[in-house]
C-alpha cells in the first residue's frame, strides 16, 4: 500500500528530522542569497537586484538559468567554493537532517577558475562540513548542455586528469529542449571509459523518449527528473520492472510546462505507478525549499504510508554512488532510525 486514508499520517517535524540521503542537488543552486550578494560585490559582478527576496525570482526556466549562470560567475577563488559548499551542506543538515549528499557542480560555468582550484575549494568545504556536521558528500561534475560537445569532452578529460575519490559520476543539466541528450553520446562514452557513473536531466520538459536516449544511448544508470515518463505507459512498465531510480524534485522553475497545482504533480503519478522515486531539493534556496519541506509536502500532502515514506529514503541509499561498503554502513546507521521514528517494526 502506498497511500493511506488516514487524514495526516506523520508529524511534520518527524518528517523534517528523518535521516535522509539526497542524490540531486546543485552546488551553484544552493548559494544563500546573502552570500551571493556578498560574493558578487567582492568580484564586481552586477546582479539584477541585491534584495535577498527578489534575487531568486524568475518568470521562467530561461530566467532561472540566467540567474544560475550569474551565481556561477560569482564563484572565483578556492575560498569562495569552500564557503558555498560548507554553507550548502550546513543548511541541508540543519533544515533536513541530510546524512549523505551527492552534489552537482558545473565546472564549465566558471571559466576564470581552473578545475583543480574549484575542486580544492569544494573539498575543503566538504571536509569542514563533515567535521562539524557529520555529513558525507560525493561530487558529480555536470555537463552544461548548452556547451559545445568539444568542451564537454574536455571536461571529462580534465576530471580524469585530476581524479579524486569524491568525484563519482558525470551529469548533465541546462535547458533540455534547446539541446537534446543525443548530442553528448561520445561524452558519456568517454565518461564510462574512465569509470564514472552517469546520469542526465531529461524529460523534465522534453518528451519521454529522452529517457530512452538517456538510458539506452548515454548508458545512464539513474534518471534526473524524467517526469514525462507518465506520458508513456509502456515505458512506465519497463522502468518499473527494471527498478530504474528517478531523482525527482517537486520544486521547479515556473512555467516549465507542468501544472502548478501540487496534487497534479507528475511525481505523485510516478509514485502511484510504482516507480522507484527519490526526493531531492535540486536548487534549495533558489527554489525556496529544503529536503525536509519536500518530505512534508509529498508524504503528508499525498498521504504516503510510513512504509512508503521509509522507502523514499532506502531507495536513495540503494542508488547512491558511494562504494558498496559505505552504502551498507549508511543503511546500517539510517534504517533503525527510520523504523523508530516512523513507528515501524524492523525489517
Ligand atoms: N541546473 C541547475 N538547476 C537546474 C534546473 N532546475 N533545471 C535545469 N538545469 C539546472
Ligand atoms: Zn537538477
Amino acid at each position: 500500500m502506498t497511500v493511506t486514508d488516514e487524514p495526516v499520517a506523520i508529524d511534520d517535524e518527524v518528517l523534517r528530522r528523518l535521516p535522509k540521503v539526497e542524490l540531486h542537488c546543485h552546488l551553484e543552486g544552493s548559494i544563500r542569497a546573502a552570500t551571493l550578494v556578498e560574493l558578487a560585490a567582492t568580484h564586481g559582478i552586477p546582479l539584477p537586484t541585491t534584495d535577498h527576496d527578489a534575487l531568486y525570482r524568475y518568470p521562467d526556466l530561461a530566467g532561472f538559468l540566467v540567474v544560475y549562470e550569474t551565481a556561477c560567475s560569482a564563484l572565483r577563488t578556492a575560498a569562495d567554493f569552500a564557503r558555498v559548499t560548507y554553507e550548502a551542506l550546513e543548511d541541508a543538515v540543519l533544515s533536513s537532517n541530510v546524512r549523505y549528499r551527492e552534489m552537482f557542480f558545473n565546472p564549465t560555468l566558471h571559466p576564470g577558475t581552473p578545475y583543480p582550484v574549484m575542486l580544492e575549494g569544494i573539498l575543503d568545504g566538504i571536509r569542514a562540513a563533515e567535521r562539524d556536521h557529520g555529513i558525507t558528500t560525493r561530487l558529480i561534475p555536470s555537463i552544461y548542455r548548452q556547451d559545445p560537445v568539444a568542451s564537454a569532452l574536455e571536461l571529462v578529460a580534465t576530471v580524469a586528469e585530476h581524479r579524486d575519490d569524491h568525484v563519482v559520476g558525470i551529469g548533465m543539466d541546462g535547458d533540455e529542449l534547446a539541446d537534446p541528450p543525443e548530442r553528448f553520446v561520445a561524452v558519456y562514452r568517454a565518461a564510462a571509459a574512465i569509470g564514472l557513473h552517469r546520469s542526465a536531466h531529461v524529460a523534465h520538459d522534453g518528451p519521454a523518449s529522452m529517457i530512452e536516449t538517456c538510458l539506452d544511448d548515454l548508458g545512464c544508470e539513474r534518471v534526473d527528473h524524467g517526469y514525462h515518463v507518465v506520458d508513456d505507459p509502456s515505458l512506465v512498465s519497463r522502468l518499473r520492472d527494471a527498478g530504474t531510480t528517478f531523482l525527482c524534485a517537486t520544486p521547479t522553475p515556473p512555467l516549465c510546462g507542468w501544472s502548478d497545482v501540487f496534487d497534479e504533480s507528475p511525481v505523485r503519478r510516478m509514485i502511484e505507478a510504482g516507480l522507484r522515486v527519490t526526493l531531492n531539493s535540486d536548487d534549495p534556496p533558489m527554489l525556496h525549499t529544503d529536503l525536509g519541506t519536500e518530505f512534508v509536502k509529498v508524504c503528508n500532502g499525498w498521504r504516503l504510508t510510513p512504509e512508503r515514506t521509509k522507502q523514499l529514503v532506502t531507495d536513495a541509499i540503494d542508488a547512491a554512488w558511494c562504494d558498496p561498503t559505505e552504502r551498507a554502513a549508511l543503511a546500517r546507521s539510517i534504517t533503525p532510525e527510520l523504523d523508530r521514528m516512523l513507528g515501524l517494526s524492523p525489517g
